[in-house]
């Protein structure tokens, strides 16, 4: 499935046609644009109107100091303790399955087989540099904040998602830089009291890279759903 850059018409549009873009255009976003996107995503709902959240929107030479790092250190091979893990461990079915058919179908588009650790690792680095976006984002939270409040931010990036769509954009949400705490405090005004909760990428989607083809699978709505009536 090719990438769609249209602008999407309708909230039907843009979430068919929001894909996690791994590659993108060295295309600036122009700043009333992003300005305008976040804007519109302030309207989002949040449990009590906590909204629990901060931004952190990285563009030029701030974005390419932070990339920098946080490259380096990722091939360099550092770990740093995650504010929060990805998934619980170990994941039981389906969702274990759900998330290794993503692994292979993601690799087979770009040619990196399974045997390939390295290369495969090498092109996960490819997080550490927003997919080569024009913006970054980190958004982080109080440390204090519970399962509650982490889905309020989660309905925030959807519509940041969303309207990206709208404005011909596309986005690549990352828990990735929940590794990266350290690059995020020396680069950002973060309070000692919060923490990072999620990155997120934004730009021109390159409709020419294989890895944008990927429109992953969902299960079907009775997979997941009970009806009671
Ligand atoms: C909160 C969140 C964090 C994610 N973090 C990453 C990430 O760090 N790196 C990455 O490549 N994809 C990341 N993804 C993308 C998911 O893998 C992707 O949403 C999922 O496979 C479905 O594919 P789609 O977004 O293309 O529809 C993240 C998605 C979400 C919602």
């Amino acid at each position: 499935m090719s990438l769609n850059t249209e602008k999407s018409a309708s909230v039907s549009e843009a979430l068919d046609t929001r894909i996690t873009v791994r590659q993108f255009l060295d295309k600036p976003v122009p700043e009333g644009v992003l300005r305008s996107l976040l804007e519109k995503a302030m309207r989002s709902p949040s449990g009590g109107n906590l909204q629990p959240w901060k931004l952190h929107i990285m563009t030029g030479d701030t974005l390419e100091a932070f990339k920098k790092e946080a490259v380096e250190i990722t091939l360099a091979g550092k770990v740093e303790e995650p504010t929060h893990p990805a998934y619980p461990s170990p994941l039981w079915e389906p969702q274990r399955s759900w998330r290794y058919k993503l692994g292979e179908d993601m690799y087979a588009l770009l040619g990196i087989p399974r045997e390939n650790k390295m290369g495969r690792l090498v092109w996960f680095a490819q997080n550490a540099k927003f997919f080569e976006a024009p913006v970054g984002i980190i958004i982080t939270g109080d440390k204090r904040l519970g399962a509650p409040q982490h889905m309020d931010i989660g309905i925030l990036i959807q519509s940041m998602m969303l309207l990206a769509r709208e404005a011909g954009l596309h986005t690549a949400p990352q828990g990735w830089w929940r590794n990266w705490s350290s690059v995020c405090h020396k680069h950002l005004d973060i309070a000692e009291t919060d923490e990072v909760m999620v990155g997120m990428a934004i730009g021109y989607g390159d409709p020419d890279a294989n890895v944008n083809n990927l429109y992953a699978d969902r299960a079907d709505l009775d997979e997941v759903a009970t009806f009671y009536s």
